[in-house]
C-alpha cells in the first residue's frame, strides 16, 4: 500500500513539532513516531531554552558563549543567525502556548547555566521540555491538516541515485521520495510518498551504557541518511552531560539540571572538597566538556564510582521551588537535596554533530531536510553551549519550512517506488542476540570512545565493532524485520560514524579529547 502527502515528518519533538504547524498551512502533512505521540528527548529537557530576552544580556554576549563554548570550529554566520532569531522564535513558542515562569514584577525568570554569561534561560520549573512538547502538541491536535501515526516504525529512506546526472543545481546525485514505515500495530511495512520528507528523529544516546536519553534515541534518522549516502559531520563531538544521578541499574539515567550549577549547587568530590578551581577559572558552570572531563578524571584517579553536588547552602524553599521534579526524584531515593550531597556521574547526552546541512535545513539529498538534535548545522561546534537545542530546534524548523514549501511546489510523486515484500514483526525471534550484541557496543563506545579517548583505544573499538556489524547484517538480512533490530543496526551504524570520525580528528577539541593530543589552550574569540 502507497500512502501520499505533501510533507512527511519523521519524529514528534520540538524539531517535528514546530516544523509541522509551519508547513501544515500549505498542505497536508503526516507525522511519524516510533512510540506514544510525546515520547522524545523534548519530552525529558530540564533546564530550558536560551534565548536573549531583556538587556543586560545582548545578542553579542549570546554569541560569544555559544562560540567559546564552540571551541572554534562553530560557524559564526549560523551561531550569528541562530541567536538573532531567539527571541522572535521564543515568543512564537509562546505564542502557540507554551508556559515559562515569571517573577513577581511580570518578567521572565530567566535562570544560568554552564558557560553563559548571563541569565537568560527560560524555563517552565525543571520540566520545560515536558511542557514545550505539551503545548505544542496541543496545537497540533487542532490542525485538521495534520495527522500523526503514533507507533509507526521508520526502518529507510527511499531514495534513488541518478549517478551524476544533474538534477537540479544543488543535488546532482540523490534524490528522497518517502519512507519505509512500520506500522507496529498491524506489523505491515507501508510505503509513504511525500514532496518533502523531515528528517527530525532526535538523538544517539543509546549508542553508550550510561545515558540521560529516553530509549527512542538510538539515532535513526543519521544511520538511515548515512545509509543513503548523505553527508554526516562532527559525530566524534558526543556530549556528556556532567551531572546525572547516580543510581546504579536505572537506565535511562536521571538528569540533575545544570540549572542546579547555576542556582549554586557546587561539586565536591566524596571526602567533601571541591575541585573545580583546578580546571577552570569558572568551576563548576564552566562550559559542559571541561566539567564532563575534571569529573572523570577525580573519579578516576580517586577511584570514586561518583563525585557529589552540593546544594545544602542554598535556600531551601527556593531550592524545592525551582526544581521540585529533581527534589522529588532524589526524595524517592532517601537523597533529600536540601540535607545531603547528591551523588552523580557524567552521562550521554547530546548528539553535537549529525546529518550536515545548510541554513535552510537542507541536506545533501535532494527533498531530504533535517532539523534538531539529528542535523549538524554549524551552531554547536566542537561542544553545545547548555540550552542551546531546543532554540537551534525552533530557529531551523521555521527556515526548513519556507524552504520546504518552496520546494515541494515543483514536485510529483515517484510511482515507481517498489513496496516493501515482506512483513515486520513488534517481537524479534533472536531477542538474546540482539540485547547481547546491543550491550557490547554500549560498552566498547563507553570504554573506548568515551570522554577520554586514545589511538590505540578508537582501533580498539573499530575492530571490536566490525565483529558485531558483520553479525548484525547477517541476522538483518535473514530475519523478518522489528525496531529491536533496526535500532541495533542504526546503533552500529552511528558508533562506527562516531569511531571513524574521533579517528579522523588529530587534534583535542571541545568534546573530542585524545591522550595522543594533548590540548594546549582552550579557544576563546
Ligand atoms: P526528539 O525530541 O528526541 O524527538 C525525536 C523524535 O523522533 C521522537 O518522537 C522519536 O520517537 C522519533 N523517532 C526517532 N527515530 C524514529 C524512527 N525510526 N521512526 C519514527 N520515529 C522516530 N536541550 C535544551 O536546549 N535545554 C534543556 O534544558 C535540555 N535538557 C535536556 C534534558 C534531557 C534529560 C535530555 C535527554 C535532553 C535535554 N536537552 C535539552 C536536549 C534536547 O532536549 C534535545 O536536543 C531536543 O529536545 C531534541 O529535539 P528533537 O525534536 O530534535 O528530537
Ligand atoms: C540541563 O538542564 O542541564 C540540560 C540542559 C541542556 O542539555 O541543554
Amino acid at each position: 500500500m502507497k500512502r501520499k502527502i505533501d510533507f512527511l515528518i519523521i519524529g514528534s519533538g520540538i524539531a517535528g513539532l514546530s516544523y509541522a504547524l509551519k508547513v501544515a498551512q500549505h498542505g497536508k502533512v503526516c507525522m511519524i513516531t516510533k512510540a506514544n505521540e510525546d515520547e522524545s528527548n523534548t519530552k525529558y529537557a530540564q533546564g530550558g531554552i536560551a534565548a536573549v530576552m531583556y538587556s543586560p544580556d545582548s545578542f553579542e554576549k549570546h554569541i560569544q558563549d555559544t562560540l567559546i563554548a564552540g571551541d572554534g570550529i562553530c560557524d559564526e554566520e549560523i551561531v550569528r543567525m541562530v541567536i538573532n532569531e531567539s527571541t522572535e522564535r521564543v515568543n512564537e513558542l509562546i505564542a502557540w502556548g507554551a508556559k515559562f515562569d515569571k517573577t513577581e514584577s511580570g518578567e521572565y525568570d530567566l535562570a544560568k547555566e554552564g558557560g553563559h554569561s548571563e541569565h537568560r534561560i527560560l524555563h517552565h520549573k525543571d520540566n520545560t521540555g515536558y511542557e514545550i512538547e505539551r503545548a505544542l502538541l496541543a496545537a497540533i491536535h487542532k490542525h485538521e491538516n495534520i495527522e500523526i501515526l503514533d507507533h509507526h516504525f521508520a526502518i529507510d529512506i527511499l531514495t534513488q541515485h541518478h549517478l551524476g546526472k544533474e538534477v537540479n543545481s544543488r543535488t546532482p546525485d540523490i534524490e528522497c521520495y518517502g519512507a519505509y514505515v512500520l506500522n507496529l500495530r498491524s506489523n505491515k511495512i507501508e510505503t509513504i510518498l511525500a514532496k518533502t520528507i523531515l528528517m527530525a528523529t532526535g538523538g544517539a544516546g543509546h549508542v553508550y551504557s550510561i545515558t540521560t536519553n529516553p530509549t527512542i534515541a538510538t539515532g535513526d534518522g543519521v544511520a538511515m541518511v548515512y545509509r543513503a549516502k548523505g553527508r554526516i559531520e562532527g559525530m566524534e563531538f558526543y556530549q556528556f552531560h556532567p551531572t546525572s544521578l547516580y543510581n546504579p541499574g536505572e537506565s535511562p539515567s536521571f538528569l540533575i539540571s545544570e540549572a542546579v550549577r547555576g542556582f549554586g549547587g557546587i561539586l565536591k568530590t566524596i571526602d567533601g572538597n571541591e575541585f573545580m578551581q583546578k580546571y577552570d577559572e569558572r568551576k563548576s558552570l564552566a562550559p559542559r566538556d571541561i566539567v564532563a572531563r575534571a569529573i572523570d578524571n577525580e573519579m578516576k584517579t580517586r577511584g570514586d564510582d561518583y563525585v557529589y553536588l552540593d546544594c545544602r547552602h542554598l535556600d531551601k524553599a527556593e531550592l524545592i521551588k525551582h526544581f521540585p521534579n529533581i527534589y522529588e526524584k532524589c526524595l524517592s531515593l532517601g537523597i533529600d537535596i536540601t540535607k545531603d550531597f547528591i551523588p552523580v556521574v557524567p552521562a550521554a547526552h547530546y548528539m553535537c554533530g549529525g546529518i550536515k546541512v545548510d541554513k535552510e535545513g537542507r541536506s545533501n539529498i535532494n527533498l531530504l531536510y533535517a532539523i534538531g538534535e539529528c542535523s549538524s548545522t554549524g551552531l554547536h561546534g566542537a561542544n553545545r553551549l547548555a540550552s542551546n537545542s531546543l532554540l537551534e530546534a525552533i530557529v531551523y524548523s521555521h527556515h526548513a519550512s519556507i524552504a520546504a514549501v518552496e520546494d515541494s511546489k515543483a514536485i510529483n510523486f515517484c510511482d515507481a517506488i517498489p513496496d516493501w515484500d515482506a512483513e515486520g514483526t513488534a517481537h524479534p525471534e533472536e531477542m538474546v542476540l540482539l540485547i547481547q550484541s546491543l550491550r557490547e557496543v554500549q560498552a566498547i563506545m563507553t570504554n573506548y570512545v568515551g570522554i577520554v579517548r586514545s589511538d590505540i583505544r578508537l582501533q580498539r573499538a573499530f575492530d571490536r565493532l566490525e565483529i558485531l556489524y558483520k553479525e548484525n547484517e547477517a541476522l538483518y538480512l535473514k530475519t523478518i524485520i522489528s525496531p529491536k533490530l533496526c535500532e541495533l543496526r542504526n546503533i552500529i551504524n552511528v558508533a562506527y560514524i562516531i569511531i571513524k570520525h574521533a579517528r579522523e580528528r588529530k587534534e583535542s577539541r571541545g568534546l573530542h579529547y585524545t591522550v595522543n593530543y594533548p590540548k594546549t589552550t582552550n579557544y576563546e574569540s
